[in-house]
């Protein structure tokens, strides 16, 4: 995705690098930001020898670790020593919008078992108030579409659009085979991640409402 301020990112990704010890477990999310403390942390294990394994959180990350030489590893086998991410807006009570990359929900998986999550943004992600540039991301069983859509709507979704794919016609299909509907809300409060989530065929939503996240600002 478009890099708003290399220089600023780039500091913050030797910043997340600098963390890196011997034995990590890292859990690795998405977007530039992470793209570009991969390929710091990658430096540090050709110089320094360290052994550590990522769990990542989408196919591209995957592919991208395993191109960097850092290996993978799954919640099978381990749990995230700590973890760092992206995010797409972040208020002043450091709720979250996550998902613009629609795999939010093997991202909130993992911050939702590693003991210590890093969120790196730029100040273009800092608002006031939740949903003011991105919408909340909903991911939904395909065959649910029609009634989650009444049922967000109830919930107060102003504005429900279906992911369209890049690429080719149709909509969008997760990791997971389903849809996203990206969701406007006027008034986000703190139980709509519980309500949404509540939803019959509703799988997770990108919204990340008083999750102990540290934010690491660019
Ligand atoms: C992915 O699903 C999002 O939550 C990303 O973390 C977000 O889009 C951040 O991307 P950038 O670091 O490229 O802004």
């Amino acid at each position: 995705s478009e890099i708003i301020n290399p220089e600023a990112k780039q500091k913050v990704a030797r910043q997340i690098a600098q963390k890196v010890k011997d034995g990590d477990i890292l859990g690795v999310g998405s977007g530039s930001t992470v793209y570009m403390a991969l390929l710091a942390i990658a430096e540090r294990l050709k110089t320094e020898k360290l052994n550590i394994k990522a769990i990542p959180t989408s196919l591209e990350i995957s592919m991208f670790c395993s191109k960097l030489g850092i290996p993978l590893t799954s919640l099978y086998e381990h749990t995230p020593t700590w973890l760092f991410d992206g995010a797409d807006e972040v208020d002043p009570n450091n709720w979250l919008i996550k998902g613009r990359g629609g795999a939010m929900f093997k991202e909130k998986l993992l911050i939702s078992v590693s003991p210590v999550s890093y969120i790196i943004v730029d100040d273009s992600k800092m608002v006031n108030q939740l949903c003011t540039h991105f919408p909340v991301p909903v991911e939904v069983f395909p065959q649910a579409l029609v009634s989650v859509g009444q049922k967000l709507e109830e919930l107060g979704a102003t504005s429900i659009v279906l992911r369209p794919a890049k690429g080719k016609d149709g909509p969008i299909i997760t990791e997971n085979n389903n849809l996203v509907l990206d969701c406007h809300f006027d008034n986000v409060s703190k139980t709509l991640e519980r309500d949404i989530k509540s939803i019959t065929g509703v799988i997770e939503s990108g919204l990340f409402i008083g999750y102990p996240v540290e934010i690491i600002k660019a």
